[in-house]
């Protein structure tokens, strides 16, 4: 009889399969061993920014739990994880007064990954800038760069023995444009003027080329480097030539601003017009550091917008997503769009030259509860990470060099000012007991590590 599964959609051998996490979302401990105020401990005090006033205190308490937490992930066969380091751990101020009990800490937890036999992914920086630095200036400021080299160097000088995968910032955009123009939802949470904006971007990949040049001087035999980008995603509504090009051309549009400069070493002329009178001031030497060769580039694909072309200057359009169209989060904004994951790696690819891509971050949010017998059947997450792996799996069939996966997230975290209203976990945690629960979604994604195929 011939086999009852269909053929499997394999993916190459060696593929990283890993799950990720974020220093603040899961290690709680917030005031702990000396750690200091981050930006986000201070936000999510701010009446009305975090949905039900949650913080980031205890969140699953991680710092006291990691060595049973690595032994699920080990369970679950996922051997590559992709954490980040809080800064204020290590420098609680963001000065030069280290704080060996932060740097203690991440050895205990790279003792019991090592125990666990699961390999790290370091993330420098995922958003928790120390709140000192933000009183200064933060991201304004350009003494948080030069805080920032300080403590990349710390950091690579201290872990770079065990540590050979590094990422730099996550997700730029995020902490710099968003937190400085007024959006509501992002520490920290200041409106700043569109020059000052600007600014905040330029530090943020000056930060970059410190982060890469610490690696490279600090980084010891086989220390590899790249950014955590999150590109927006652009979707050519039919895959003609025509709306092809015009997604293109939207992806360029909006992503020089970082990808541009970091892979060629100068703003572009269209990202400078865009800018006008409120262009970054740009120091000597900025642009050699900011382009420093890395060994790959990090994306977090988690949606995109889709777009035709249109006769005219700018040849596209980005259509807007009707009413009722599939999506998640508080505000919405996570659409259920697979085809992000070919088309996101296609462009960073054949736009910017990325040559070795690692999709660092990819999930779906929910607010699920266990049943009544503690399963938790969370068809949509599972059915969502599948589509989108559909779709992972053909960019590689079309050349597209993507060597690894890490889905977001390894269990339920503080998820920003959505605080702990939204799961975007393949395993479940309660916050009541701390006691965490595989999802369906996990033991699926087991599986396809497992097989290396979509199953
Ligand atoms: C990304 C963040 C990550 C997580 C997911 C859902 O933008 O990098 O920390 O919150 O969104």
């Amino acid at each position: 009889m011939p086999s009852l599964r269909p053929h499997p959609l394999k993916f190459p051998n060696k593929f990283t399969w890993g799950f990720a996490t974020a220093a603040a979302q899961i290690e709680g401990a917030a005031f702990e061993d000396g750690k200091g105020w981050s930006v986000w401990d201070d936000f999510a005090r701010q009446p009305g920014r975090v949905a039900g006033g949650d913080t980031l205190d205890v969140a699953c308490d991680h710092y006291h739990r990691f060595d049973d937490d690595f032994r699920l992930m080990r369970s679950l066969g996922v051997i590559n994880y992709r954490l980040s380091l809080a800064w204020p751990r290590i420098l609680p101020d963001g000065g030069r007064v280290v704080n060996q009990p932060g740097i203690d800490f991440y050895h205990r937890l790279f003792d019991s990954m090592e125990r666990h036999v699961i390999t790290p992914w370091v993330t420098m920086f995922h958003w928790d800038t120390p709140l000192a630095l933000e009183k200064k200036g933060g991201w304004r400021h350009r003494g948080t760069v030069d805080a920032f080299a300080r403590y990349a160097d710390v950091i690579v000088k201290a872990y770079g023995d065990r540590v050979k995968h590094w990422f730099t910032l996550n997700e730029i955009p995020c902490f710099t444009s968003l937190g400085y123009s007024g959006a509501l939802d992002k520490a920290p949470g200041i409106l700043a003027s569109p020059q000052v904006v600007n600014q905040t971007l330029h530090h943020a990949v000056v930060a970059h080329g410190h982060a890469v040049r610490a690696v490279r001087t600090f980084g010891g035999r086989g220390a590899q480097v790249g950014m955590a980008d999150v590109p927006n995603g652009y979707i050519p509504v039919t895959e003609s030539e025509e709306d092809i090009m015009a997604a293109r051309r939207a992806f360029t549009s909006a992503n020089d601003r970082i990808l541009g400069v970091v892979t060629q070493g100068r703003y572009s002329a269209a990202y400078l017009r865009a800018c006008g009178a409120d262009r970054p001031i740009v120091q000597r030497g900025d642009l050699a550091l900011i382009a420093s060769p890395t060994d790959y580039l990090g994306l977090n694909v988690y949606y995109g917008d889709f777009v035709r072309a249109v006769p005219g200057d700018a040849g596209f359009e980005v259509l807007p997503f009707p009413a009722g169209y599939p999506k998640t989060c508080r505000t919405g904004w996570l659409k259920t769009t697979p085809q992000a994951l070919y088309w996101t790696p296609r462009f960073a690819t054949e736009i910017y030259g990325a040559k070795t891509i690692y999709i660092t971050e990819n999930g779906y949010g929910a607010n699920e509860a266990p049943s009544a017998n503690g399963e938790l059947h969370d068809l949509h997450r599972r059915d969502y990470l599948r589509q989108y792996l559909h779709e992972l799996h053909r960019a590689i069939r079309d050349g597209i060099q993507v060597k690894g996966y890490f889905a977001w997230s390894f269990m339920d975290n503080f998820e920003w000012a959505d605080g702990y209203s939204v799961r975007f976990g393949l395993v479940h945690t309660d916050y009541k007991t701390q006691k965490r629960t595989p999802k369906l979604s996990a033991r699926w994604y087991s599986r396809v590590v497992a097989e290396n195929a979509l199953v």
